[in-house]
Formats: C-alpha cells, sequence, structure tokens
C-alpha cells in the first residue's frame, strides 16, 4: 500500500481550516499530520479548539490531535494555510524560508510579483513562477495561492470566455455567503433580514487578482489581463456558495449557444492530469430560468464546480449571466488542495 504525504494545516481551527480537515479525511494522497493555530487552540485536543461547523463528523483521528503553535520548526514540509490575512504576512515568509512548500488561502502573498496566483483549470502554467522565489533557491520552500473566493467563480466563467472570444471589459455584482468571513464572521444582528454593501478589501482584490490569473506569464512575472473590470461586493444572509451577476463585453462576437459550449465543454489540465479534487466538469451551464441558486447548486461537483445561468443580452455591455460555486470549497480549501496536487504531479513537492 503506497503511504501518504504527512501534511500541516496553519489556521487548522477556522472555517478554512476545517473544510481543508474535512476534504483531506480520505485523500488519497495527502495526510493530516500536524495542525496548529493561535495561542487560544495551543496545546488543547483539536476536537476542543475548533468549534467544528461542518455537516459532516469530525474524523477522530484529528479530533485527537493537539494544537501547535504557528512555528516551522516540528512542521511537515508541505503545510496548507488558512490564517488571518495580517498573521499570514508574517508567518508564510517564515515556513518558506524554513523550507515548507507553502500552499495557502490568504491574500497576504498573492498579488507579490514572484508568488504564483493559481487556479489549475485556468492559468496552471504559472507555478513556474515560484522558480523566482528566494526562499525556493535557498531552502527550496516556496509559497503558491489561490484567489479570493469571489474571484475564484468569476474566474472560472470569465477563463473559457477569454480562450475563445477574448475579455474586453468585465462587470461583476457579488451577493457572498456568511462563511466568507470566517467564524463567528458577521454577527447574526448584522445580517439577519440584511444585506452589507461593503466588504473590506474585497472589490480591490477581485479586481486586481481576475487580472493577475487571466494575465501571461513573461519569464520572472505576470502581465495582468488587459481588459476593464469593476467589482461590487455584497454580504448577504447565505450560508455557502457566491452568487455574482456578471455582464462581459467580449472582443469577438459570440452566439449564445457558442458560449454555453465553451462553458460545459471546458476543460483543463486537472481533468486531463486526473488530480483527484478535479470536478469531471469544472463550469457547468444550467438551463433553468432561476438558477443558479446557492441551496441547489453551491454543492456540485462536491462543491469544485462552478455553476453559470442566465445568460442573455447584456444592454450595456454584450452578454450578462450568473454565476455560483461554493466559497470554502472551489474558493479556498478546494482550491487550495487542488493547487497542491498540481504540484505534486509537476514534481515540486518531492
Ligand atoms: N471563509 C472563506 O470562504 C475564505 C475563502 C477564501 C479565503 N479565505 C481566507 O482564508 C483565511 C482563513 O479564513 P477563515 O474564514 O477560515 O477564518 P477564521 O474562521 O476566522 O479562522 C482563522 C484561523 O486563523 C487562526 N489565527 C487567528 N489569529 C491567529 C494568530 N495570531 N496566530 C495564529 N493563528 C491565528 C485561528 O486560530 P484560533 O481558532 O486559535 O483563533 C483560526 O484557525 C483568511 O485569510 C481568509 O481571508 C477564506
Amino acid at each position: 500500500m503506497q503511504t501518504k504525504t504527512p501534511i500541516g494545516i496553519l489556521g487548522a481551527t477556522g472555517i478554512v481550516g476545517q473544510r481543508f480537515v474535512q476534504m483531506l479525511e480520505h485523500h488519497p494522497w495527502f495526510e493530516v499530520a500536524w495542525l496548529a493555530a493561535s495561542d487560544r487552540s495551543e496545546g488543547q485536543p483539536y476536537a476542543e479548539a475548533a468549534r467544528w461547523r461542518m455537516k459532516t463528523p469530525i474524523p477522530s483521528r484529528v479530533a485527537e490531535m493537539r494544537v501547535s503553535p504557528v512555528k516551522p520548526e516540528a512542521a511537515p514540509k508541505i503545510v496548507f494555510a488558512a490564517l488571518d490575512a495580517a498573521i499570514a504576512a508574517e508567518f508564510e515568509p517564515r515556513f518558506a524560508h524554513a523550507g515548507c512548500a507553502v500552499v495557502s488561502n490568504s491574500s497576504a502573498l498573492r498579488m507579490q510579483s514572484d508568488v504564483p496566483l493559481v487556479i489549475p483549470e485556468v492559468n496552471p502554467e504559472h507555478i513556474k513562477l515560484l522558480e523566482c522565489q528566494t526562499w525556493r533557491r535557498q531552502s527550496g520552500g516556496f509559497v503558491v495561492t489561490n484567489p479570493n473566493c469571489s474571484a475564484i467563480g468569476l474566474v472560472m466563467a470569465l477563463a473559457p470566455l477569454e480562450q475563445q472570444f477574448g475579455l474586453e471589459t468585465v462587470m461583476a455584482v457579488t451577493m457572498q455567503a456568511v462563511s466568507g468571513a470566517g467564524y463567528p464572521g458577521v454577527p447574526s444582528l448584522d445580517i439577519l433580514g440584511n444585506v452589507i454593501p461593503y466588504i473590506a478589501k474585497e472589490e480591490e482584490k477581485m479586481e486586481e487578482e481576475t487580472r493577475k490569473v487571466l494575465g501571461q506569464l513573461n519569464g520572472s512575472g505576470i502581465v495582468p489581463g488587459a481588459f476593464g473590470m469593476s467589482a461590487q461586493c455584497n454580504r448577504v444572509a447565505v450560508e455557502d456558495g457566491h452568487t455574482e451577476s456578471v455582464s462581459v463585453k467580449l472582443k469577438k462576437k459570440a452566439r449564445p449557444e457558442e458560449i454555453i459550449a465553451a462553458w460545459n465543454e471546458f476543460r483543463s489540465a486537472p481533468q486531463e492530469l486526473r488530480l483527484p479534487s478535479a470536478p469531471e466538469q469544472p463550469v457547468r451551464y444550467v438551463a433553468s430560468a432561476d438558477r443558479p441558486q446557492p441551496r441547489f447548486d453551491a454543492d456540485c461537483g462536491n462543491g469544485m464546480t462552478a455553476t453559470v445561468g442566465r445568460l442573455r443580452p447584456c444592454g450595456v455591455l454584450d452578454w450578462k449571466f450568473t454565476v455560483l460555486s461554493h466559497n470554502t470549497i472551489r474558493g479556498a480549501a478546494g482550491a487550495a488542495l487542488l493547487n497542491a496536487e498540481l504540484l505534486r504531479v509537476k514534481g515540486y513537492l518531492d
């Protein structure tokens, strides 16, 4: 029997950390061997430190593991990172410096010029950027990131359009689930029966990360996508799943059936390489007039498929549509897991 590779999780007790624990329970290649969080949790059994919010039971082997401090000395060589951005900015470089492969969810280093910001279906070639990192040359360690949870769903829908027709302008308005704010996140009295038209730094992240992922690798950097981009972000009283209303102007004329085929037929490296967390269909189009909806569509493809619907002409740009993706799976833990699987088959985790 093949032995699994031990991995650690930074920020293991949070919402994304818990999603990692859940998704790794039956993973064929990786096994949770080490968990780290703040000094609030340090030394406690994981089941006591984490307020478990997943719908499946907490894995018994992990439940008994003691939570470690966020220090690289005792960590495995591969760590998934789900720390708050301010903490990540301090600790992720320390782990990379110590020789760890850091597969991060945090925004702290995403826009650093030598840090790959990767969605394996969209820009797998960008992982070559990590060869430019000083950590990689000095200790073998590196940092790879995935985009923000709202940028991922949007880019999944845009990538097939960019490839086939070219993007000129993109406008997106989000309706983002409360789990995107972590735990305990937004107070219930602020969000119940309400919409909050502000999520700190989210619009900036969507605009710059979307351009970086859809940009071109040029030696030691990325030339960002040249399309115009405007995002408006809202928090809504939904548990899981970010919904986005999108309008696009395309460089080439496209008929609706060509756009729908571009989404439904989109396949890429994770499907060709049969990565364990890759969905069969990364983007699917639903024809029903009132879909996608978070309640019915967020879990599609084990939470790794982005669902698009409501394609129709736009009176200002060319086309408008709705896209939905699971924010803590495709938008966070699943995104990082797929990045790690890609890194492994490309030999970066040896
Ligand atoms: N939620 C999403 O949908 C989503 C999507 C994409 C990206 N992200 C990003 O992923 C990261 C984690 O998000 P989350 O939603 O899981 O947040 P969360 O539920 O608030 O969890 C935060 C984690 O960070 C740990 N932590 C906090 N302060 C620390 C410190 N001083 N030292 C060490 N560890 C500390 C916490 O440990 P304790 O429990 O011990 O306090 C907890 O494990 C953030 O950067 C977020 O922006 C989240």
